[in-house]
């Protein structure tokens, strides 16, 4: 065999196998190859085995040094798009004020709306471009991007646009994602943004391919599950994948909705009930936990633990936005997985690589395979569980994007 790169010198080689969601006890078997080499060619795998038994020719050869490879992380939720700050909010919530209050009043959420639709397409791509570079730099190779911080069918558009700009230009995979965030605050103007949403939104989002799935916030202080379902059945006219932001802070019916409608992902559960583990691990959908929210906002944390051990496939994202979460690592957020959820360390791994490919319904990432594209990690250590254990420092010395080290 001949290969245009050969990485060679890795301690540990450490990925999920086989394709789809790993549920349940699969989440913790991983292949480990020590001694490990990895041939690339045009941008794909080619070749991983015993650094002895590679036998090819390569034009390139390069040293890991002894450290421990994993797949690229797939980061599966973002809001990466916005402008101004919630740190008022931040400062208000440690003298007691909760988000949800915040939100009811007229801010949180819906400052954000403002200061967003007061930037510039240029001002916010720029912003958002930086985010983007340091989820990167964590380990992210594929990063999911949300709209939602639109009060306007135009400015959820706008926000499509600046995701269309950033996936030009930035070095790892963005996958967009139309998001229906909050309501209009006077209740009668509801059914009429929902209706834009449907005759209008929709259909020009599909049009265009601005996005490849809708998500809902299905919440108390957002959308009720009939709402949801109205919006969520037009996407699937038109062709879109769904997910849900449900359970946050109350169960209203948007788990079953979403399993219900077939959704790639239901997306927090902190407010998740043993009731509805079983449905959750009898259908296709992925339940994705965002461990940054628990810790910023000091709610309960999702049963990440209870959920496996029911045969739930669980991913995990950093959900990065100004208000929930402003966590810019994905190596952090599985992290804090393993701390406030209770995955192992391979479970988290598959949390964030296989599994959060899954929830955005992509087969060709988050694994180490022959056929898939070179994306994985030289790590700053020799064993793959360093990847998981440090905290606020990165434990990422290399990202590899299709075959290329990135230089984020
Ligand atoms: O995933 N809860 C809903 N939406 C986001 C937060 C957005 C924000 O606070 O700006 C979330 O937590
Ligand atoms: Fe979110």
């Amino acid at each position: 065999m001949k290969a245009d790169l050969l990485i060679r010198g890795i301690s540990q080689l450490v990925t999920a196998e086989g394709a789809g969601p790993k549920r349940g006890r699969q989440m913790r078997e991983l292949k480990i190859v020590e001694n490990a080499a990895i041939a690339i060619t045009q941008a794909q795998i080619t070749w991983v085995g015993k650094e002895q038994n590679w036998d090819g020719a390569t034009s390139t050869t390069m040293d890991a040094g002894h450290r421990a490879v994993v797949p690229g992380l797939v980061d599966p939720h973002t809001h990466a798009v916005w402008a101004g700050d919630r740190l008022a909010d931040f400062e208000a919530r440690s003298s007691g004020a909760t988000y949800e209050s915040i939100l009811a009043a007229g801010g949180g959420i819906r400052s954000t709306v403002r200061a967003t639709a007061d930037a510039s397409v240029e001002q916010l791509t720029a912003l958002a471009r930086c985010r983007i570079s340091r989820l990167v730099r964590s380990g992210a190779t594929v990063i999911e991007v949300k709209s939602g911080y639109g009060f306007t069918p135009d400015a959820e558009l706008r926000m499509l646009e600046v995701i269309r700009a950033l996936a030009a230009a930035a070095p790892a995979r963005i996958v967009p994602t139309l998001l229906i965030h909050i309501p209009p605050t006077r209740a009668e103007e509801r059914k009429d943004y929902l209706e834009e949403v449907c005759q209008q939104l929709l259909p020009e989002v599909a049009r265009r391919k601005l996005a490849t799935a809708v998500d809902i916030f299905v919440e108390k202080e957002a959308w009720c599950a009939t709402e949801a379902k109205s919006v969520l059945v037009a996407a699937q006219q038109h062709g879109l994948a769904i997910k849900m932001h449900t359970e946050q802070f109350h169960s209203i019916g948007g788990l079953e909705l979403g399993i219900q409608m077939g959704a790639l992902s239901v997306d927090h559960l902190e407010a998740c009930r043993p009731q509805q583990f079983d449905a959750l691990a009898a259908g296709d959908t992925v339940a994705t936990i965002l461990p940054g929210v628990s810790l910023h906002l000091g709610i309960p944390a999702a049963p990440g633990r209870e959920l496996i051990e029911a045969g739930v496939a669980i991913a995990v994202g950093t959900d990065l936005n100004p208000g929930s979460s402003p966590l810019f690592s994905a190596a952090t957020a599985l992290a804090l997985a393993v701390r406030l959820n209770g995955l192992t360390p391979q479970e988290a791994l598959v949390a964030g690589t296989a599994n959060a490919a899954a929830a955005l319904g992509l087969e060709n990432a988050g694994r180490i395979a022959v056929g898939q594209p070179a994306d994985f990690l030289v790590l700053e250590g020799s064993d793959w569980r360093e990847l998981i254990y440090t905290l606020g420092a990165n434990p990422v010395r290399e990202v590899w994007i299709r075959g290329q080290m990135v230089t984020a």
